[in-house]
């Protein structure tokens, strides 16, 4: 399955691993990578140490391509931390809240692309003008932070503002391969998965994360801005549904998610050895597609398992009706 994605990012299909905090690390991105998929580091917790030591477990484990995800709103060193990232033997680097204008160039010189995650059709409009080589297009549906416009509404207005140029990654919801035959229906050139991936051997969560994710149902989810102030996709819990009720207690953004930390409730980044985790107040970042996860399986089948589906859905769709 050949898209203007697989080219640009120089793999055989076009599904990539969303650079999930806490949950892709240097394990499952190599994982996805190694399958012919694109595997993205999730940095946003790691620490720039950590962030350089699982860069060099990924490279050290393949050749493939693979990215690394950081959060341009951050306090930090976005030049210095991207400097590790090119240095390291990443090929791309993905901005999620924000267009990240001062990095472009530098990653440009060293032949690593800039991908910008865009809830908005303004906010990939501004990621072409900044000079990014392609845009994740991605719906409320989606775990982890995110804005208020659906996939499938989102991702064909993109397509039309700015795929003429750039391609366009659909993201949010999509967790098989109808998802990816219907993202590239919409034109988009392929998918950027989260919350599918996070139910597998490989990826990185704290204790009681991959189990919650099986039990809840597709309503299980709520969008709070109870763990960091940003409004994200998280398992409805105990916590959510104080901030629900209790809207002026909380912070703007990253003072809630000091807040968070402080009453013990966000452990992003933890194994599945971190002490103290209480499922019911619990930071659980997580998309609407959750109530179709219900076991665990190794990322590289995932990989082969939706892009057969997508091929079958495709092909099938070709066929004249009764056909
Ligand atoms: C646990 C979790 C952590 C996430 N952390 C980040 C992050 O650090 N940076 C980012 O750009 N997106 C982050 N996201 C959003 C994903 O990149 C992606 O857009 C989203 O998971 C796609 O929707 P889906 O979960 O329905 O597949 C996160 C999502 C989840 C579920």
């Amino acid at each position: 399955m050949k898209t203007r994605l697989t080219e640009i990012l120089g793999v055989e299909h076009p599904v990539m691993l969303a650079g999930m905090g806490g949950v892709s690390y240097a394990p499952l991105v190599t994982a996805v990578s190694k399958a012919g998929g694109f595997g993205c580091l999730g940095a946003s917790t790691m620490g720039d140490q950590r962030m350089v030591e699982e860069i060099a477990e990924v490279r050290a484990a393949t050749d493939k391509p693979f990215g690394v995800d950081l959060l341009t709103a951050m306090p930090g060193d976005l030049v210095g931390q991207v400097e590790k990232i090119i240095r390291g033997g990443a090929t791309v680097f993905v901005a999620g809240l924000g267009v990240p204008a001062e990095v472009v160039d530098l990653c440009h010189r060293h032949d690593v692309l800039v991908v910008n995650m865009c809830g908005k059709v303004d906010h990939a409009r501004r990621a072409l003008d900044a000079g990014c080589d392609l845009v994740v297009a991605q719906g409320t549906e989606a775990g982890g932070h995110t804005g208020m416009v659906a996939t499938m509404p989102l991702v064909p207005q993109i397509v039309d503002a700015v795929g003429s140029q750039i391609p366009v990654v659909a993201a949010g919801g999509i967790f098989d391969g109808r998802g990816l035959a219907a993202a590239l229906a919409l034109g988009a050139d392929g998918v950027w998965m989260g919350t599918r991936f996070i139910a597998t051997p490989e990826a990185r969560g704290v204790a009681g994360f991959k189990d919650a994710l099986i039990r809840a149902g597709e309503d299980g989810t709520t969008i709070s801005r109870a763990f960091s102030g940003k409004t994200m996709r998280v398992l409805r819990n105990r916590y959510t549904t104080f901030f629900d009720e209790h809207p002026g207690e909380l912070r703007p953004f990253p003072g809630q998610l000091a807040r968070s930390m402080e009453d013990g409730v966000f452990h992003l980044g933890g194994g599945e050895d971190t002490p103290d985790i209480d499922p019911e107040r619990e930071c659980y970042p997580t998309g609407q597609g959750v109530g179709a996860v219900q076991t665990l399986i190794p990322a590289s089948s995932l990989v082969t398992q939706i892009v057969e589906q997508a091929e079958q859905v495709l092909a099938g769709l070709a066929r004249p009706a009764g056909g």
